[in-house]
């Protein structure tokens, strides 16, 4: 049984990149919990702030002014220093990304890099890291791991270098995992294989894991609950299958309807939301979403001129919070 308590607390979380055409507010105001044991999958458009909240809880942004509050296991991490959150790093939090060759090392067998990640956080001896380090192969369903611990990254398909690097960040047994995008290179068959190993990993051990993407595919298959992102603002926030089945927010409503239906004759095209992702330089005062808001363009001039000029603050039931001034609830269309 999960510990409920939020492994996890970001709070008021802002990223504002100084660039020389002004400040990019890249994430503004989030706030999300997760528990032990739970998958928080974050969904949105390219752009919408989903890497650059994860680089922000595991402390990796240089450069940025980060505000706000993370605290991992009852420790605040903003503020802390670089020494600091290298310990926690790799320990009790990791990350994997998109692309598992931009975060191997070519010249490194696979086995010694997990060996040495090993190493450095517990202080193991070489002949211990490596036997962890093939264990860790074991577990991620990689065969031969003895043999192919001995391997170099470049001798891996796309999923199983994706697997070693579940194994290296898994081998730390950290709390929390944040995987960014993980599968978005991979095809169906190796995609689906992947989220059910990360999901199973993560049922054995209790892991708290943030699943970053902008397929909402994946978030039906993985996540307990949904954090919806527009804009770097959180839209809607839901358990994933009121997401699903009531959503509230006209943006979450267009994603959904863009999902491809298994009523779709071959050749239907790939639907889109029309229009695109607001600029995060100069924001307008209103609702980010209000040019491309259906609800809004269908709504009476007073509406309008509200959802162009009030930016809407999160509300509605505990559990279910919607940032729109015309949250669809109790059934009505968004
Ligand atoms: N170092 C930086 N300097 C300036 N702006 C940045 C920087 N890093 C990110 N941004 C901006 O922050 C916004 C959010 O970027 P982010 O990478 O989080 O998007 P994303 O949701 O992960 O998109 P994708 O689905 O394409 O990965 C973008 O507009 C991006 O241009
Ligand atoms: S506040 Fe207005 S523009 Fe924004 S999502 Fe809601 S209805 Fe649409
Ligand atoms: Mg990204």
């Amino acid at each position: 049984m999960a510990d409920s308590a939020p492994l996890l607390s970001v709070w008021d979380l802002t990223v504002t990149f100084p660039t020389k055409h002004g400040p990019v507010r890249a994430i503004d105001s989030l706030a999300f919990d997760v528990p032990r044991g739970r998958t928080l999958g974050i969904v949105g458009e390219s752009g919408s702030g989903k890497s650059v909240t994860s680089l922000a809880v595991m402390g990796l942004h240089t450069g940025a002014d980060v505000t706000g509050s993370v605290v991992l296991d009852g420790q605040e991490l903003i503020g802390l220093s670089d020494r600091a959150l290298n310990g926690l790093r790799g320990r009790r939090m990791a990350m994997i990304f998109q692309d598992p060759l931009s975060s191997l090392h070519p010249y490194y067998t696979v086995g010694e890099q997990i060996a040495e990640h090993h190493r450095v956080h517990f202080g193991s001896g070489r002949r211990a890291a490596r036997a962890r380090a093939v264990e860790a192969l074991a577990e991620v369903g990689i065969p031969e791991p003895r043999r192919r611990a001995g391997e170099y990254p470049h001798q891996f398909s796309g999923g199983m270098r994706q697997r070693v690097m579940i194994a290296m960040a898994l081998a730390c047994e950290p709390d929390l995992l944040i995987a960014d995008e993980p599968t978005t290179a991979l095809d169906v068959t190796v995609q689906a294989q992947i989220l059910e190993l990360i999901t199973r990993l993560q049922e054995e051990r209790g892991l708290a894991v943030v699943m970053i993407t902008h397929d909402l595919g994946v978030v039906a298959r993985v996540a307990h609950d949904v954090l919806v992102m527009y804009g770097g603002r959180v839209a809607e926030q839901a358990p994933v299958d009121a997401l699903f089945t009531t959503p509230a927010h006209p943006y979450t409503r267009g994603l959904l309807d863009s999902l491809p239906r298994l009523d779709d004759p071959d050749d239907t095209p790939l639907r889109a939301i029309p229009g695109s992702p607001p600029s995060l330089l100069d924001p307008a005062p209103g609702c980010a979403f209000a040019p491309r808001c259906p609800r809004a363009a269908r709504g009476s001039e007073e509406e309008r001129s509200r959802c162009a000029a009030e930016r809407p603050v999160r509300s509605g039931p505990e559990g279910h919070p919607v940032a729109c001034h015309f949250p669809a609830y109790e059934g009505v269309a968004p």
